[in-house]
């Protein structure tokens, strides 16, 4: 700094200084990056008790979650461990505003990313909300390839109602057949209808038919009691009396419609 410059503007250089500096430091703590590390594999799981194949993220079904505030950024760095189909990831209701090309979308916004290949999905969460992703290459949505994106206001903003607690459901629906038997079933001449699905899981969870699932529950005479940690056993909500829980409600079904419905059991 020059010794000419008078002391006034000095001083108000040096107050602009640390204006600046913490607006920039605000901004910064405000909003954040969010790294995640993710590889996509095919794995064994019983999402309804009956052995099947699924698609995990870092050995997890469904996905990890996702959790971040308005104005964050979000970075996944993605990896394919599928070793003989591409992959790419679309996160679903997030309006990528400058970041077209990390929508998600096979042979419309990116090639896909091949067996073995990393690509870097960055895009900002503008919007509080509950959201999904999901896979949407082929019939990888069908295969289990879906989670959650959980976006909450910005810091120092509130919520427009008032909760003491809050849970999040991901309905899915679950076929015993194969993604690749579905999809040549689907697109065979004559076409071949695949059926309902098998189950219903929330939060990659249902059981297929209680009693043939006897074998995982602690009881035989009363089926679909589970020990409580089979990949199958039901999701349990633990609330109490006279307090207001928000339900964070998301579908990812690749074909069944849902109601969704709480059953009121009377003392
Ligand atoms: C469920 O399994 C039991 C026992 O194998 C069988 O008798 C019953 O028909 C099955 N129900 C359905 C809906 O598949
Ligand atoms: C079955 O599990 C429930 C819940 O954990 C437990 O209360 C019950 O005692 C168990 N029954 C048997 C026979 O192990
Ligand atoms: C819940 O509210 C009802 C009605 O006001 C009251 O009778 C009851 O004691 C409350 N229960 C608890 C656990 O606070």
């Amino acid at each position: 700094m020059s010794s000419s410059v008078d002391p006034c503007s000095r001083g108000i250089r040096d107050i602009l200084f640390w204006f600046c500096l913490v607006i920039l430091i605000g901004f910064a703590l405000a909003s954040k990056t969010r790294h995640f590390k993710w590889e996509v594999e095919y794995m064994h799981w019983a999402p309804d008790c009956i052995d099947n194949v699924v698609m995990g993220i870092n050995g997890q079904f469904p996905g990890p979650t996702i959790r971040a505030r308005v104005g964050d950024t979000i970075a996944v760095e993605l990896t394919n461990k599928l070793h003989t189909e591409g992959v790419v990831i679309h996160w679903h209701g997030i309006r990528q505003f400058r970041t077209p090309w990390a929508d998600g979308t096979a042979s419309i916004s990116q090639c896909v990313i091949n067996p073995g290949e990393t690509f870097v999905y960055r895009f900002k969460v503008d919007k509080a909300g509950t959201y999904f992703y999901h896979g949407h290459y082929g019939m990888q949505r069908s295969a289990g390839l879906y989670g959650s994106l959980i976006v909450d206001v910005a810091e120092g903003e509130k919520e427009p109602f008032h909760y003491q607690g809050e849970f999040n459901l991901l309905l899915s629906d679950w076929w015993h057949k194969s993604p690749h038997e579905q999809e040549v079933d689907l697109s065979s001449k004559p076409f071949r209808w695949i059926g309902e699905p098998q189950s219903l899981l929330i939060n990659g969870r249902g059981q297929y038919n209680c009693s043939l699932d006897a074998h995982v529950s602690n009881t035989s005479s009363s089926p679909c009691k589970f020990r409580g940690n089979e990949q199958c056993a039901p999701q349990i909500l633990h609330v109490q009396q006279n307090k207001t829980y928000r339900l964070r409600v998301a579908s990812t079904t690749s074909l069944a419609s849902l109601n969704l419905a709480i059953g009121v059991r009377k003392p």
